[in-house]
């Protein structure tokens, strides 16, 4: 990578941005990931409003190209087809121009989109104002759809954005995936297998996959009857704040945003059923029966980003971040299940570590904020723009040359980044 690229990490950044670009939006990583995914998107757009804020604008404009009538805003947006990826759009089998998979992803996108239209409000106001009643009705599908129970719940692992992580074990556990019939990896051509899920988390993916294709993606019939439901913690702040920052741009573009208000009061209500007093955090819990996960992982500490954080939950932070050298890990190191290098189930993930950090900037911990700014630089500036890194030692895993690590190290980790300093 360093040999293509130039040894300025900003513009090395930029170049990333730029050549994952593929006319309109922007790919996670060149082979790995050839699509439009949701959430990757709303941070490559964060990046590029750092030098191209009319790019960051059409990033999310494309990316809402994909929503279906319902509001829901597909996790991937197939724009052209590519052999390299599985499941592809025929397994998805969406019947959608474009077509598109079948799930969602973290709602991050109000919340970075406010932080984009700060950076140029005048360039911002007709963009945001379009994407507006867009991202409305997303986020009232999230209500409607995932928030039955009082908190955001997810109807796939990769709905979470969190796809293997150890959060989802109980739930995984149920899953049948004897009858998913033979396919072909496609992921683990392009990096290394044992820092990608296992097949047998691949067999439960395509089984609940098939379920919702099975049934038209019918949501009701998903709710009520599919392999899978959890509470997650992760959505339920990310979401959280989204409404908030959502109602704030309602509010300056002179909309009656009570609606979102309301929405984000009930969430708020609903957080404390989250609270695990067994492992002292934010725990995912299983509808389908089984309880708790047991489990604390990164996204109990997304609490700062919404508000909701709890003395016990900063010194539950301080447990478990003291276990690692580079970053926040995505799962406990003293708890069953955590493997440093194997996608979600232990690596420190530079975008949740920004969304942490940000979160924990406005709530006043601006030393533990900065600690993981440190920390998350020093392993992009020794290793490259890696999606995520072992927290132990720092060995960059999974794919090189990543949009949304290089997006926030322009937003963020990089010394030039201005988004989330003096905001607390
Ligand atoms: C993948 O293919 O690994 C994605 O995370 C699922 O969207």
């Amino acid at each position: 990578m360093t040999d293509r690229l130039s040894p300025d990490l900003d513009e090395q950044a930029r170049e990333i941005l730029r050549g994952n670009d593929r006319g309109g939006y922007t790919v996670p990583t060149d082979g790995l990931y050839p699509y439009q995914w949701n959430w990757d998107s709303a941070f490559a757009a964060w990046g590029f409003s750092t030098f191209d804020i009319d790019r960051a604008w059409t990033e999310l404009e494309t990316l809402f190209s994909g929503q279906w009538e319902d509001g829901m805003v597909p996790h991937i947006v197939f724009h052209k087809d590519d052999p390299g990826y599985f499941p592809g759009p025929e397994v998805w089998g969406s019947g959608r121009t474009p077509p598109t998979s079948g799930i969602s992803q973290p709602p991050v996108a109000a919340i970075l989109a406010r932080l984009i239209w700060a950076r140029d409000p005048e360039a911002g106001r007709d963009r945001i104002a379009a994407l507006y009643p867009k991202l409305l009705a997303w986020h009232r599908w999230w209500k409607r759809d995932r928030c039955g129970s009082g908190v955001a719940a997810v109807t796939h692992p990769w709905e979470s954005g969190r796809d293997n992580c150890p959060d989802w074990d109980i739930g995984m556990a149920k899953v049948d995936g004897s009858n998913v019939g033979e396919y072909q990896r496609r992921d683990t051509g392009h990096v290394d297998a044992s820092m990608r899920p296992r097949k047998e988390d691949y067999d439960r993916y395509l089984a609940i996959l098939f379920f919702g294709r099975d049934c038209g993606w019918d949501q009701r019939e998903i709710i009520r009857n599919g392999p899978f439901l959890m509470e997650d913690p992760g959505i339920t702040f990310i979401l959280l704040r989204a409404h908030e920052d959502l109602a704030a741009i309602g509010r300056e573009l002179g909309h009656d945003v009570s609606e979102l208000e309301g929405w984000a009061a009930e969430l708020r209500a609903g957080v404390p059923q989250l609270w695990n007093p067994q492992v002292q955090g934010y725990d995912a819990r299983d509808l389908r029966g089984d309880g708790f996960a047991g489990r604390v992982g990164s996204a109990a500490f997304l609490a700062y980003l919404a508000d909701a954080a709890t003395p016990a939950l900063d010194k539950r932070m301080d447990e478990i971040w003291n276990r690692v050298s580079y970053g926040f890990p995505s799962a406990d190191p003293a708890a069953e299940g955590f493997d440093p290098r194997r996608y979600w189930r232990g690596p420190s993930w530079p975008v949740v570590n920004s969304l942490i950090a940000l979160g924990l900037q406005e709530r006043g911990h601006a030393e533990a904020a900065e600690r993981l700014r440190r920390e998350t630089a020093e392993v992009i500036k020794k290793h490259g723009f890696f999606e995520y890194f072992d927290p132990i030692d720092g060995t960059p895993c999974g794919g090189d040359a990543f949009t949304w690590t290089a997006a926030i190290w322009l937003t963020w980790a990089g010394a030039g980044a201005t988004d989330t300093e003096g905001e607390t």
